[in-house]
């Protein structure tokens, strides 16, 4: 994590001068793929996302374990509509910072309703990719049912770790009960294509991929705290500097 924190002020947002300094190479079918599968979902998932943003308090979780200070500065990534942004800028206030990335332009533009309507000065939105990320600093940086989406978690949640103080991340574990695995292996194998699964067993390149996110933060954080939510279905993984 980032080697200035402990103990000292909080961070300020940083934004890169030269890059995200990643020198991982770019998957641009991959990344092509995902912003067309979003942005053609993009009303319906706002929907279903507001539709359930308190089931199992996953959200308020992930906001909480975040430990976020008014001034602060946090970057969500893969924000999507913007389901995150209230609790967010709840935690920051008006003189903190918050930072939604997203691929899926259609995606932002629901994000940017909501700013809008709320009328937060504080709150930007970026077009860009979470695997290179575009602010070099950052207090607290937040990922909802994002990092099973990439190829490489553990390489991804890394990077995140050296750029926040904290670092929190939610993602499917599919072995909970077995309703709740069968639901997950339907919407896995549905959406192959979108996690880019390249076994015949999506459901275990699913496990393994929120596996690879925690072990990053195990590897990395000073202070963990893990629970699971919603029938065991769900992990809220946390890792912070202190
Ligand atoms: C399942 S949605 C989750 C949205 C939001 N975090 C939530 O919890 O409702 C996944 C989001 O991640 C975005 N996404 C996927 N890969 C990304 C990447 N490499 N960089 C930035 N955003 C990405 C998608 O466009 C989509 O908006």
């Amino acid at each position: 994590m980032a080697e200035d924190a402990a103990g000292g002020p909080r961070r300020r947002l940083v934004t890169p001068d030269g890059g995200s300094g990643d020198t991982a190479p770019r998957d641009g079918t991959r990344l092509r793929r995902i912003r067309r599968s979003y942005d053609a979902w993009a009303r319906a998932y706002d929907w279903f996302a507001r539709a359930t943003a308190s089931v199992g308090g996953v959200r308020a979780a992930c906001v909480d374990a975040l430990d976020l200070a008014p001034g602060d500065a946090v970057v969500e990534f893969g924000c999507g509509p913007g389901v995150n942004l209230p609790a967010l800028r709840g935690a920051v206030g008006r003189r903190g910072r918050v930072v939604g990335v997203d691929v899926s332009p259609r995606m932002l533009d629901r994000a940017a309703g909501l700013v809008e309507r709320r009328g937060w000065e504080n709150v930007s939105l970026v077009e860009a990719d979470a695997e290179r990320p575009p602010v070099a600093a950052a207090d607290g940086v937040l990922a909802t049912f994002v990092t099973s989406l990439f190829a490489d978690p553990y390489r991804v949640v890394s990077r995140w770790c050296d750029l926040a103080d904290a670092v929190v991340v939610a993602a499917f574990v599919p072995e909970g009960n077995r309703a709740a695995n069968a639901a997950l292996r339907t919407f896995v194998a549905l959406n192959g294509r979108l996690f880019d699964a390249r076994t015949d067993d999506p459901l275990g390149e699913l496990a393994a991929r929120t596996a690879a996110a925690r072990r990053a933060l195990d590897d990395r954080a000073a202070v963990r705290e893990r629970e699971r939510r919603v029938f065991g279905t769900i992990a809220v993984e946390a890792g912070r500097d202190r």
